[in-house]
């Protein structure tokens, strides 16, 4: 199934993605794409507020991780912006842990490795409208 949204603000995004929670039951795999400043972050700030965590949410860009934790147990927030190869997602162990949520942003190195039930989504700038958004989330039919 494929839906999409069209957003206007940081905060709009934060919020869509907060009520998309309520639908993700570990084990599950989120996936992020679209370009730097699409709002991938933004996103996932919503999502872990939406899981009931009130961790804060930052970029992974340099530590290719962070864990967060809520009431419905870890979730691990991947960005794989600065992997080249994919043998260095051995390292990383994304898939290891069955109970974890784990999102990943830039994950297009490990299309491969996705679970059958991963959410795919796609964030998109549009052209003139600085603080717009398209946000389209796929995702296979149970
Ligand atoms: N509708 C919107 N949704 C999300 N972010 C937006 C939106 N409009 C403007 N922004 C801005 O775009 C940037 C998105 O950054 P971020 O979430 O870190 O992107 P990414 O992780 O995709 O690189 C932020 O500076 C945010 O303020
Ligand atoms: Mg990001």
């Amino acid at each position: 199934m494929i839906t999409s949204v069209t957003t206007h603000s940081p905060a709009e995004t934060a919020s869509f993605a907060e009520s998309m929670a309520t639908a993700l039951e570990p084990p599950a795999t989120v996936a992020l794409y679209g370009d730097l400043g699409s709002g991938k972050t933004c996103f996932v700030k919503g999502l872990v507020r939406g899981l009931g965590s009130e961790d804060l949410v930052t970029s992974p860009t340099f530590t290719l991780v962070h864990h967060y934790s809520g009431p419905a147990g870890r979730i691990r927030h991947f960005d794989l912006y600065r992997i080249r190869l994919a043998s260095e997602l051995d390292d990383l162990e994304i898939g290891a842990v069955p109970d974890d949520i784990v999102v990943v942003e830039w994950p297009e190195l490990m299309e491969q490795r996705l679970p059958d039930n991963v959410i795919r989504i796609r964030f998109e700038l549009i052209a003139e409208k600085m603080d717009e958004r398209k946000i389209t989330v796929e995702f296979k039919d149970a």
